[in-house]
């Protein structure tokens, strides 16, 4: 059997690292096609050696463009290494550009196509990700959903049941494999001269909210408004894209935030537990919030993780930062993390070696 993983953004990286890592431990054929969606330092490189995973074996380097040319270019780069070193299955994960390219050139040449992280739905089709995702998963032939409600999203648009495995979300191995090397490598709050539970951490890089100078301004004065009644600092380590957008709109960082570059894995991993609260329009931090423990508003009108609000650690804040902020602050931390045990990764490769075998004999 031979895998091709597919893969070209930072959250890819970080959550494929489970999945790579059972391939290496297994001892199975596979190799990483790198689409070069992410190229910065910071958001790709630093993750392949932090969490010590084998270099790509090709990279298509397509970089940023509109949506149309950055994943025709990915579609047609795919496509050409399918053709020439044919796998047996292509894994891909989430709902990305790279995403919906990978399964797409895969489905095309009726290669099977795994979908790591599927059945997630927000509802909201103006998002390019939920574009990707009803994609990805209507084309792929083993739907690895991360919870029941993932797994109920699939049956309701029709797709059959014999396709779908509830695993866990590889989000839970990535922090579980990595924490303690983290805390063994890094000492990312005392470098930072940050306390524990002394300050919030924000990310905010969706297209909805970067490339709106209204939708944008108005979650600044957001955390404005937090600073001004909690008095904790907000640590925003800045994604390239919000970067170029405040400076675009020429959006002034209010007192209390601090900007910095994208962290690394390891030193993110303890800001965010160390964090006394965060404010993330970002999916996988939704996700590893919920995991550490750590109360969370989400920065958006919905979310595609609803499992992480059901348990109660997510409060989804449209408009209202400030009051929600005050709400979840008063949240405890006690709930149970809905996305599984940590070993999503092994599930995965156990289904996939199973079903591929059934086709086979
Ligand atoms: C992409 C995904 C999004 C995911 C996010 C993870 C799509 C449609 N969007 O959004 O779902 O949550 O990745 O972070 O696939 N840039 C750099 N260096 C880089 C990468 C990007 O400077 O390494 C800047 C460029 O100005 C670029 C912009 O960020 O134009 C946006 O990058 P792009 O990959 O188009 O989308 P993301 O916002 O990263
Ligand atoms: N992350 C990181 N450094 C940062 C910000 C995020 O390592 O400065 C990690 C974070 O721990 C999570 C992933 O990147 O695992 C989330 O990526 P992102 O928010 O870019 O994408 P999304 O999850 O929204 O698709």
């Amino acid at each position: 059997m031979k895998i091709a993983i597919i893969l070209g953004t930072r959250p890819e990286i970080i959550k494929m690292s489970p999945v790579i890592r059972e391939c290496e431990r297994r001892g199975l054929e596979y190799y990483i096609l790198h689409t070069g969606q992410h190229y910065s330092y910071e958001m790709d490189r630093i993750f392949f050696e932090q969490l010590q995973l084998p270099a790509a074996k090709y990279n298509l380097d397509v970089g940023s463009g509109l949506h149309g040319a950055q994943t025709g270019k990915m579609l047609a780069g795919i496509e050409q290494i399918l053709l020439e070193d044919t796998p047996d299955v292509v894994l891909v994960q989430g709902d990305t550009n790279t995403v919906l390219a990978g399964a797409l050139a895969a489905a095309k040449l009726h290669i099977r196509v795994g979908h790591v992280e599927a059945g997630l739905r927000s509802f909201d089709r103006t998002m390019p990700e939920e574009i990707n995702r009803i994609m990805a998963d209507h084309i792929s032939d083993y739907l690895f959903a991360p919870t029941e409600t993932s797994k109920l999203n699939l049956l309701a648009e029709g797709i059959p049941q014999e396709k779908i495995f509830v695993t866990g979300n590889t989000v839970v191995d990535a922090v579980y494999q990595n924490l303690e090397i983290s805390r063994q490598k890094v000492d990312a709050l005392k470098d930072m001269n940050l306390k524990e539970k002394g300050y919030f951490l924000t990310t905010v890089h969706r297209a909805e909210n970067t490339d709106s100078r209204e939708r944008l301004s108005a979650i600044l004065d957001g955390f404005r408004q937090v600073y001004e009644e909690f008095r904790l600092p907000i640590i925003f380590p800045a994604h390239p894209r919000t970067v170029k957008m405040m400076h675009e709109f020429g959006l002034q960082v209010p007192e209390g935030v601090r900007i910095t570059e994208p962290a690394g894995y390891l030193e993110f991993l303890q800001l965010e537990n160390g964090a006394r609260l965060i404010l993330t329009d970002s999916g996988g931090l939704q996700e590893e919030a919920c995991i550490l423990g750590v109360p969370c508003v989400t920065l958006r009108d919905n979310t595609e993780r609803p499992e992480t609000v059901d348990v109660g650690a997510n409060m989804i804040a449209g408009r209202d930062i400030a009051a929600c902020t005050r709400r979840m602050m008063q949240a405890g931390n006690g709930w149970k993390n809905p996305y599984g045990d940590g070993d999503a990764g092994k599930i995965m490769i156990n289904e996939l070696i199973a079903n591929l075998l059934v086709v086979w004999c």
